[in-house]
């Protein structure tokens, strides 16, 4: 899923993500097993991305639309999986005519800050008892990268913040609940994620992921930022030729209350 707060369309390389960054949608495996799709149902994945997913989704024999906010996401999507419909959209303002059975989503929501206009589109959508089933970053998510960021950005004169958004459950439920769902299930866990692509691993994900993060340094200057931050994590995060990121997850299944 793009970055929409800029409001601007982030370009994403689909191939690289496909095939360099493939862990974030082969642990939303899990995530998928979590919603226990049935057939019939009629599900959204928001922020699809590529459409893996949507696809595993849709072999459960439920009815599936994946929405996300990059066009070349939706694009690749469609020529990949053309038995699942994809629509280019936006997670802070979404409807859909029909109402969903569930809303499914993995590794794209701390992405959109704008949470509160996520989840009032997402209950719009949802039919009343019906099921919201998410992963992304909780708190703490990748804390030693930003950290090394921010201090060696810091050392030549930049102020990085933290362009995710990485709530902690008693956050995120209370606005679950604020936004009309009961929360069934709720936890954060450590999932430390080795980084494809060996001694390049974290550039890679720098280059793939870090472009809110980054803004601030010019781009002259970003390579060297980026060589820097490696130096001062290779001790903690690279071992035997891989690098591993310090993701943490926030793991929710809530019900729509409303009626
Ligand atoms: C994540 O999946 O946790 C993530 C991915 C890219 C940037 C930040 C976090």
């Amino acid at each position: 899923m793009n970055q929409p707060d800029e409001g601007t369309e982030n370009e994403w390389d689909t191939t690289d993500y496909d095939e360099g960054h493939s862990f974030v949608f082969e642990y939303g495996e899990g995530v998928v097993d979590l919603l226990e799709p049935k057939t019939g149902e009629r599900v959204l994945d928001l922020g699809c991305g590529t459409g893996h997913l949507a696809d595993r989704i849709a072999g459960s024999g439920a009815d599936v639309v994946g929405l996300d906010s990059s066009a070349e996401m939706i694009s690749e999507a469609r020529e990949s999986y053309p038995e699942c419909r994809f629509v280019h959209g936006d997670a802070r303002d979404f409807s859909f005519s029909k109402p969903f059975d569930a809303v499914f989503s993995n590794a794209a929501l701390h992405w959109v800050s704008e949470q509160d206009a996520v989840l009032d589109s997402i209950t719009d959508a949802l039919r009343p008892d019906g099921r919201f089933v998410a992963e992304f970053g909780g708190t703490g998510n990748v804390a030693t990268i930003l950290d090394a960021v921010r201090d060696v950005a810091a050392d030549r004169g930049y102020d990085i913040e933290n362009p995710w958004y990485f709530p902690s459950v008693g956050e995120y439920t209370a606005k679950l609940e604020a936004h009309g769902f009961e929360v069934r299930y709720a936890t954060l866990f450590d999932r430390p994620t080795e980084l494809d692509g060996g001694p390049d691993g974290l550039s890679s994900w720098l280059g793939m992921f870090g472009d809110g993060l980054l803004a601030p340094i010019p781009d002259g200057e970003q390579r060297a930022v980026v060589s820097a931050v490696e130096d001062s994590l290779r001790d903690d995060l690279f071992e035997d030729g891989t690098w591993t990121a310090d993701y943490r997850r926030l793991r929710v299944i809530a019900v729509n209350e409303a009626e």
